[in-house]
């Protein structure tokens, strides 16, 4: 199981919220506290404009800088967008693909995605590929068949050698910014699907492959949420945003992860 193998990975997406300064500021203080011997894995996914700000304070730390979207394309006539190269000035390690605030908002198909997590794993990114069901979906019992045709979709044809960096995030759209969070037997019934999933489509690597939950995931829930067999850390909006509550969330995954070794 993933867990073990590589410790939790939580992740801030912060959506387009923070200045640069206050992105350094956040970071700062979160380097502070943020127990330097801890085994989880923390990335903070922030805007563009706070990457180069944030780089030289997170190099040599204990969290990782990650990007929100990026371009599948090296360079070209591509207003507005940003490329892997131009990420990688920044030491960026992780890009959320296909949020579906990008699949809702900004039409962005199982095709595009496709093309976005290839990009990103040859730039030697993990790239975080969101899946997740709406809740009229969900309701037509199309749960697994939504996130099987992403799944499919999205993975489709990747470079084998670096198919290890790959993360999936679970987040059921109904979820995300709602408060309403999916139950953890809810979460982990989809999760171990999703590992059923990447077992069929990648083989036994996709064993490897960290499945992480996101969706008003805070600090009252992490925790039965991070006890799930198959749910390796979080992808979290909201609750990121306040210094507070993103530590208490890493270190909840900490204890769950101690708790873990200890039993096992
Ligand atoms: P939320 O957002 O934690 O605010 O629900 C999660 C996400 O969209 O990644």
């Amino acid at each position: 199981m993933a867990k073990f193998q590589k410790g939790f990975l939580i992740v801030a997406n912060w959506k387009m919220n923070k200045t640069a300064k206050e992105a350094v500021d956040f970071a700062k203080e979160l380097i502070n506290v943020v127990d330097k011997e801890t085994a989880v894995n923390i990335a903070l996914c922030v805007p563009f404009t706070a990457l180069g700000a944030l780089a030289p304070i997170c190099v040599g730390s204990n969290i990782a800088l990650g990007a929100q979207n990026m371009n599948s394309e090296p360079s070209g006539a591509f207003t507005g967008e940003i490329s892997a190269q131009m990420l990688c000035e920044f030491f960026v390690t992780y890009v959320i693909i296909g949020h579906s605030e990008r699949r809702i908002i900004f039409y962005e198909d199982n095709a595009l995605i496709n093309k976005k997590v290839k990009a990103a794993l040859n730039a030697n990114f993990c790239p975080i590929l969101c899946v997740g069901e709406t809740i009229e979906e969900r309701q037509a019992g199309k749960t697994l068949k939504i996130i099987g045709q992403q799944i499919e979709g999205g993975l489709k044809d990747l470079p084998r050698e670096k198919i290890e960096n790959l993360v999936i995030a679970y987040e059921p759209v109904w979820a995300i910014g709602t408060g309403k969070t999916a139950t953890a037997q809810m979460a982990q019934e989809v999760h171990a699907a999703i590992r059923g999933m990447l077992k069929k489509q990648l083989g036994s690597i996709g064993n490897k492959i960290r499945i992480i939950y996101g969706g008003s995931m805070k600090p009252d829930n992490a925790e039965e949420l991070l006890m799930q067999p198959d749910i390796d850390g979080g992808l979290i909006g909201g609750a990121s945003l306040v210094l507070q509550s993103f530590v208490e969330i890493i270190e909840l995954a900490q204890k769950v992860a101690e708790h873990n070794n200890a039993y096992y």
